[in-house]
């Protein structure tokens, strides 16, 4: 089936030739777009969606969530936002619930956070494990998330939970072990959070080096709660994404400006730890490739929304509108390595996002209201 967007007011293709274009049309053919140009000279197809004036943008690429796991922790934010800091140390509560949740109840919260972002324009989610942290609820976790995406995280390393607290290597042998054999059939990337009070950077490489040579690609969350070595870990072992990146020295933004290492950004959490934001800016002005994700977990950053984290963007991080949708769109298919997403060309997976505005800036401009009129994921109208 064949499927012509039209009368598109605004078409934000990510594509260097053409960027944004005025009075376009777009044609798709089964998952794929196959024709971008003038809306006069759109060739005909089964099927027509009237863009009616609209802006029409690639679908937000989220390449950072933590969905799988069960419960919620309102108290611990409404605490937070009382004077109390954030520590990760809530990480464990989730672990005992999601522990306790059987898989259709991990399954059924994590449809309906994916259903969440779907109609907030989500149309592409990289999901992690990281709130099972025993052998069989990372597999089982990693199993569930395989169910919503391709873009499957293991994520064992994310604190010590509280059975190793006294022998924190035992725990990082399990994970580079036993736990990584099992679960590699289902993940297709390894992440490890590397802070104080989680895993330090010889763990870190440890952990990852344990993934690369099971043949998983490398993420990794650096320099979220103070300064570390994670970025230049990251970058030194040829990850694809350094992610929150808040704390950053001269070093690092050099570092991650001379290679394929996208700078992950990820405002929500700062705006729930009530946190300095990341200086986008400064990264993007060095020549780092920037990309903006959720981090939607139930206690840094419950929110499922890229337009939100869109607008913290323009607002906080010093980027204009432009650049934190291309952060969103383009900037999140490179975190992820895939150059089919976050474009809308000749050759792209069909996942396109029809706003209810004339223009992409709205989305920053209007923050907090509904924007997303129609979702095409796949080709699909959703
Ligand atoms: O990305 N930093 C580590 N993991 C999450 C927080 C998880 C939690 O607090 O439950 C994050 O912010
Ligand atoms: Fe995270």
């Amino acid at each position: 089936m064949s499927l012509v967007v039209t009368n598109i007011g605004e078409l934000v293709t990510n594509d260097p030739e053409s960027e944004i274009l005025k009075d376009a049309a777009v044609v798709v053919d089964g998952d794929r777009i196959v024709w971008v140009g003038a809306a006069s000279a759109a060739p005909a197809a089964d099927l027509r969606l009237d863009a009616d004036g609209a802006a029409v943008l690639p679908g937000f690429v989220d390449s950072h969530a933590h969905l799988i796991f069960a419960g919620d922790r309102a108290a611990e934010f409404g605490a937070r936002m009382a004077g109390q800091p954030y520590t990760g140390g809530g990480i464990r509560t989730t672990v005992t619930a999601t522990r306790a949740a059987s898989d259709d109840e991990l399954r059924r919260n994590a449809r309906r956070l994916a259903g969440e972002a779907l109609r907030q324009g989500t149309t592409t989610l990289e999901i992690k494990s990281g709130y099972g942290l025993t052998v069989d609820d990372e597999t089982r976790s990693l199993r569930v998330a395989g169910e919503l995406t391709e873009e499957t995280t293991f994520l064992g390393a994310h604190v010590v939970p509280a059975e190793f607290e006294d022998r924190p290597d035992d725990y990082v042998d399990l994970v580079r072990g036993e736990m990584m054999d099992a679960v590699s059939a289902y993940a297709k990337w390894v992440d490890v959070f590397c802070e104080r009070g989680a895993f330090d950077g010889d763990q870190a490489r440890a952990i990852l080096k344990a993934g690369a040579e099971r043949g998983l690609g490398l993420r990794l969350h650096a320099n979220q709660l103070g300064p570390g070595p994670g970025v230049r870990l990251a970058v030194e072992l040829g990850a694809a994404s350094a992610d929150h990146c808040t704390h950053l020295d001269d070093a690092d933004v050099e570092a991650l400006a001379g290679s394929d290492t996208v700078a992950t950004l990820l405002p929500g959490a700062e705006f729930s730890t009530r946190s300095p934001y990341p200086d986008a800016r400064r990264l993007l002005d060095a020549g780092a490739t920037v990309a903006l994700a959720t981090d939607c977990n139930p206690g840094s950053s419950y929110t499922s929304s890229m337009p939100f984290c869109i607008a913290l963007a323009v607002r906080e991080m010093g980027l204009t509108p432009t650049e934190a949708v291309t952060a969103a769109t383009a900037g999140g298919a490179a975190a992820l390595r895939r150059t089919d997403l976050g474009r809308i060309s000749p050759g792209a997976r069909a996942d396109l996002i029809v706003l209810d505005a004339p223009s992409h800036l709205h989305l920053a401009y209007r923050p907090g209201v509904p924007l997303i009129r129609h979702v095409l994921q796949h080709g699909a109208p959703r």
